[in-house]
């Protein structure tokens, strides 16, 4: 159904991702006139608030997390939100949130982040008070369940209000710039494509590192770990655009259909291909961060970083391993990915002693978003000792390319696209179910063998069997 919202319901609206995220998306879409003029905005919490604090709260949000020049539209903005408290568990408090939100002219979007333990509750209270008619899209935050089954039965949940076409499950990693460009890069270019496959390429490495510790999610975290809290969702998300077949068109059915063919790929993978670790204290820029049980305040086995030597079992990538890592605590906040190229067939520069350096594309998502290819040059001069050659980089997208663009929040494109109702960048039922089986398997290895976390100093690159990992295959982890 394709309609535009005017009205938009905020679960959580005083938790953190509203305060750092949310908020200021809506503020800097509204400042630069891309949501409908006719919007109103109604958040929802536990904490018993009314307009006017929210808007306080609002307020006091944009001014920490949207950069001045984006906050123009704040005061018309302010005046869209209102306050409705709410107790989840309580199936009449959705009668005066319903009430609260009102009739909207064309459509509602719901935006839904809550505890898992409240999901059926709230999709309960929803579909009682009538806020799940044919015009009303949802909007589903992580954590969705921690495997499979409990995944399934908040998909369940949800599917008995809301057909697929309305569900919009957010993985925030689709909303950043640069992993839409990744598709963009292979297919809107003829040179990538036909190398692009296991004939061309030796390997693929996904990172996501983080300098950040526990933070405030305590609870969250440690029940949760790395790697169902970091590779489940974003980081099979990534591989699942490295690897999947060019889509049809670029609409939500063909490029969904592509990504899950990948994750449905996916081989099981041998608990000797994982690494599992925890942060100990350490330095992290020369700050000195302590340890994670010092943060938690007790012992535990949780993981912060995990590597993984993955493999897609298709025509295009047999033999070709991913590795995926991701940690917290580690030196350098980056995400990339790299593509390894395989070597030139024929050496013709080695009787001159020079060796050629196979090309890489590196593909960095944050903190710099860019794009860069190492290609093979001479070196300048007139060699009569040898032949001079030199791995230089070339710069696809530099962010100068585009300095007079905006930089925006992830959120900010998802967000717009719920409101508007375009499903391309979210996650399909079938594509969620497939990345927990893959995981479950993984954790059922782990316990099976009674795997413990590996323990790795705070602002290193994680435990050495990491890198040995790599290592063994002759592959270095690109820093
Ligand atoms: C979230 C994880 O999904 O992604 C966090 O729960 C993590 O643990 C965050 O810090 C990373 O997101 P980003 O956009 O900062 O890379």
């Amino acid at each position: 159904t394709q309609f535009t919202s005017d009205r938009l319901l905020l679960f959580g609206a005083t938790g953190d991702l509203s305060r750092r995220m949310l908020l200021p998306s809506l503020c800097a879409l509204d400042a630069e006139g891309l949501l409908d003029p006719r919007i109103e905005i109604v958040g929802t919490a536990r904490s018993d608030l009314d307009d006017a604090a929210f808007r306080n709260f609002a307020r006091e949000s944009l001014e920490q997390f949207l950069p001045a020049g984006r906050r123009g539209g704040m005061a018309t903005f302010l005046n869209r939100l209102r306050y409705q408290p709410l107790d989840a568990t309580n199936v009449d408090s959705f009668q005066a949130l319903a009430d609260k939100v009102g009739t909207p002219e064309e459509g509602l979007s719901i935006f839904l982040s809550t505890a898992p333990s409240l999901f059926e509750p709230t999709i309960h209270g929803l579909e009682k008070s009538g806020l799940s008619g044919p015009r009303v899209r949802i909007g589903l935050e992580k954590p969705l369940g921690v495997d499979l089954a409990s995944s399934k039965v908040i998909n369940d949940a949800v599917a008995n209000a809301f057909p697929e076409e309305r569900i919009y499950r957010i993985d925030h990693y689709l909303g950043k710039e640069t992993v839409q460009n990744l598709l963009a890069l292979r297919f809107a270019n003829l040179m990538f494509e036909p190398l692009w496959n296991a004939a061309h390429i030796d390997h693929v490495q996904i990172t996501v590192a983080e300098t950040v510790g526990l933070e405030s999610r305590v609870a969250y975290y440690d029940d949760s770990g790395a790697l169902r809290d970091m590779v489940q969702n974003h980081m099979l998300q990534l591989l699942a655009l490295v690897a999947m077949e060019p889509p049809v068109s670029y609409d939500a059915t063909s490029v969904r259909n592509e990504k899950v063919k990948v994750l449905h790929s996916l081989r099981k993978v041998n608990v000797d291909q994982t690494v599992v670790g925890q942060y100990r204290a350490g330095a992290i820029d020369g700050q000195a961060v302590p340890g994670y049980d010092e943060e938690l305040g007790k012992a535990s086995d949780t993981e912060t970083f995990v590597a993984i030597k993955a493999f897609i079992d298709n025509w295009r990538w047999q033999g070709v391993p991913f590795y995926l890592r991701t940690g917290k605590r580690l030196p350098r906040r980056t995400t990339e990915i790299v593509v390894q190229f395989r070597d030139v067939p024929h050496a013709i520069f080695h009787g001159r002693g020079a060796k050629t350096v196979p090309n890489r594309l590196v593909i960095g998502i944050q903190p710099e978003e860019n794009i860069t290819l190492s290609l093979m040059a001479k070196v300048p001069g007139l060699d009569r000792d040898g032949y001079g050659l030199r791995s230089v980089p070339l710069a696809i997208t530099t962010p100068d390319a585009f300095a007079d663009r905006q930089r925006r929040i992830a959120y900010e494109r998802l967000l717009l696209d719920l409101i508007e109702g375009d499903q391309t960048l979210f996650v399909r039922r079938d594509e969620v179910e497939a990345q927990w089986q893959w995981i479950d398997a993984i954790r059922a290895g782990w316990e099976e063998q009674q795997r413990e976390p590996r323990t790795y100093t705070a602002g290193s690159w994680g435990p050495s069997a990491a890198i040995a990992l790599a290592e063994r295959d002759g592959v270095t982890w690109h820093e």
